[in-house]
């Protein structure tokens, strides 16, 4: 059961607004995004100041169908093509040549474009209607906590927005993966709802981009800055299952429900069973939850280091980073 509070007609109202350069909250399957037309750099740049993000950091491009990809880029190689036919619609970016319908501001400078194909019927249909791409970060403030919900964007960007399409809780719960393919080899540049293994699977071996330095001159390493996804409690990372709380205002993020929940002011606990992909789904909510309820300290326990516990444990580190 969906619980959608929108119909077609407030679909086709919020491309309307896209159209004419507005700025429109909408479902994926992973985050919630920011969407505005892609083609339009006045529009574009309203993403910029609504999230306070840094000029420098590209943002990725969405479309409705895989075969719209000409339209944004100068060259599908055949690894994009084999990608795009593996994964999309679906939690995959890829980072192609960027055409010339998309303005330099969309990729901070850079000749790339990151695209993907969304898997949510809500984005696809304003896609569709919209009739352009749509360029879309995750629709929360830059460097803070993504959002899983529609409430979890009001929260933070309602006097930008000139519209929102609640489409209930993401199923994905993470970001997309991104994967740059402007090189000679494909690179893995930020871990998400695709797995580095179901990557290798269909295209061999793909190199993982480490660390926060730069890629190249003109961008940081996207997506890849050392703070990222933060609250505002602070945030402590602990690699064994903490048997005590360290502090009378502490909360607890784990995996699976913890041996002793004494003392704890708040415990979050993601899948009863160990359950990967229902921990992804629920992580950013519950990282929400925990900064709403007034603590001193969140204490979060690392996730297995395997499929998508990787996407996770990459998202607690960049919270847990101080700069
Ligand atoms: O799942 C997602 O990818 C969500 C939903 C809304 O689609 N979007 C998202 O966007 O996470 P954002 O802006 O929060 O993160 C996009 C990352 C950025 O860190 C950016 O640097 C990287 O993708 N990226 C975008 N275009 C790029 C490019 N041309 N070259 C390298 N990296 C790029
Ligand atoms: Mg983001």
């Amino acid at each position: 059961m969906n619980d959608f509070r929108i119909n077609a007609e407030q679909i086709g109202a919020a491309a309307a607004t896209l159209r004419d350069g507005g700025l429109v909250a909408f479902p994926t399957e992973t985050v919630y995004g920011l969407g505005a037309d892609a083609t339009n750099a006045t529009a574009v740049a309203k993403i910029f100041d609504a999230k306070d993000r840094p000029r420098f950091d590209p943002i990725i491009v969405h479309l409705a169908d895989a075969g719209d990809l000409e339209t944004v880029t100068t060259h599908v190689s055949p690894v994009a093509d084999l990608l795009a036919r593996s994964f999309w619609p679906g939690p995959l970016t890829m980072v192609l040549p960027r055409g010339e319908t998309i303005p330099p501001i969309v990729s901070a400078g850079l000749p790339t474009v990151g695209v993907r194909v969304p898997d949510h019927p809500i984005a696809t249909q304003l896609i569709q209607l919209a009739d352009r791409p749509i360029a879309a970060p995750s629709a929360n403030r830059f460097g803070r906590i993504s959002p899983t919900t529609a409430a979890h964007v009001s929260g933070q960007l309602a006097e930008h927005l000139d519209g929102i399409l609640d489409g209930g809780p993401c199923r994905v719960g993470v970001e997309s993966t991104v994967v740059d393919l402007s090189g000679p080899r494909p690179r893995l540049l930020r871990h998400g709802g695709v797995t580095h293994e179901q990557l290798q699977e269909v295209v061999g071996p793909v190199e993982i981009h480490r660390g926060t330095q730069p890629v190249d001159q003109a961008a940081p390493a996207p997506g890849m800055l050392a703070r990222h996804y933060a609250p505002n409690t602070p945030i402590v990372l602990v690699t064994d299952p903490p048997a005590e709380p360290p502090g009378p205002r502490a909360g607890l993020l784990s995996l699976t429900p913890p041996g002793s929940t004494d003392g704890w002011a708040r415990i979050e606990v993601l899948s009863e069973t160990g359950d990967l992909v229902e921990a992804t789904a629920g992580f950013f909510a519950a990282l929400h939850r925990l900064d709403d309820a007034e603590l001193e300290q969140i204490v979060a326990y690392g996730f297995p280091e395997t499929g998508l516990g990787v996407a996770l444990n990459n998202r607690l580190e960049r919270a847990a980073a101080r700069a």
